[in-house]
């Protein structure tokens, strides 16, 4: 991982060369207008002079200044776990219709099945709904399990899978939560794909070793990864008010990214959404954001609250700022 730190500029260094270059009099060359593709900012037709330089000497090559390493939308959503009432669903959904959302962000909130259909009745357009889990295949006598096809029936558009309290808490397997996913993607749900190392792997230097397991087995369930959105977060991280710092977390992102191109395609390593979640709210989310790898956030306690879970909504300005 130091290693894979290591040949990565780091952000500051990228802005830093952004700024002199463009605080330089006399640009060596005209810079062709910015282009947008997802949020990742690159520059057409030019020779980059200085920046071009400084970029290409830190083996990044001349690819313009970046301030998301993938092409996906930044992505945030909310995990309201085993939480609210009746009453406080109808004020957080108050909350969040009423909230002023940057349009560069696709945001998704996810309610306890009992909710679900309260809140998509009652919840903007402007944001999709997610389900906690769902079963590993079609519907049956499975008591107290729900299958994607009644989500989708249900209206729902995405559902998490593999988050550590199913994981650690309830004991799913890694093989488990691949079928899942396969059986919820097939029904056209989106998949918020959960990983993340404890505390004792983090300790043995086993950080990678465990995400990468968890990555692979989903791999080896799914063949299409259009419609997978893949959430990083460290188990001792997740609801204990220490989030990961953003080198830590950009580390494991970056090497996220990596796997995704060695193992399924560059392709999918580009379009695939990395999100962070452990801790996020509305002081660190903006911070977070300017990570190249980190394309958007899942969040839990904060995302109770509507004013700060938007707040992390439009933390995407700090990257486009950060562009
Ligand atoms: P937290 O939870 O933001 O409360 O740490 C994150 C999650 O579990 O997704």
């Amino acid at each position: 991982m130091a290693a894979m730190a290591a040949c990565r500029i780091a952000h500051a260094t990228v802005a830093a060369a952004a700024a002199a270059a463009s605080s330089s009099s006399k640009p060596s060359c005209v810079v062709a207008r910015p282009q947008f593709c997802g949020l990742r900012r690159v520059e057409v037709g030019c020779e980059f002079g200085a920046l071009a330089q400084q970029l290409q000497s830190a083996g990044r090559g001349c690819r313009g200044v970046v301030s998301m390493a993938g092409t996906g939308k930044f992505f945030v959503g909310g995990n309201w776990k085993c939480n609210g009432t009746n009453e406080s669903i109808e004020k957080l959904v108050e909350e969040l219709n009423s909230a002023k959302l940057e349009e560069d962000v696709d945001v998704v909130v996810s309610p306890p099945y009992l909710y679900i259909s309260k809140v998509i009745g009652s919840l903007t357009k402007r944001i999709e709904v997610a389900a906690q889990n769902s079963w590993t295949g079609k519907g049956g006598a499975y008591t107290g399990e729900i299958s994607a096809d009644q989500l989708v029936d249900a209206g729902v558009k995405w559902v998490i899978q593999g988050h550590s309290e199913r994981r650690h808490v309830i004991g799913e397997t890694n093989a488990m939560i691949g079928t899942k996913s396969a059986y919820a993607l097939s029904k056209g749900l989106g998949v918020i794909a959960c990983v993340g190392e404890k505390l004792e792997d983090r300790e043995a230097d086993r950080t990678t070793d465990v995400v990468f397991e968890q990555l692979q087995a989903y791999a080896d369930a799914v063949s299409d990864w259009s419609n997978i959105v893949v959430a990083y977060e460290p188990v001792w991280a997740i609801g204990t008010g220490k989030v990961a710092s953003p080198q830590q977390a950009q580390e494991v992102h970056a090497a996220i990214r990596q796997w995704l191109k060695e193992k399924i395609s560059p392709e999918v390593s580009s379009k695939t959404r990395i999100i962070y979640g452990g801790s996020v709210n509305g002081a660190n989310s903006a911070e977070l954001a300017t990570q190249e790898d980190i394309d958007g956030f899942l969040v839990g306690g904060a995302a109770l609250k509507g004013p700060e879970f938007a707040t992390i909504c439009n933390a995407v300005t700090a990257k486009k700022v950060a562009a």
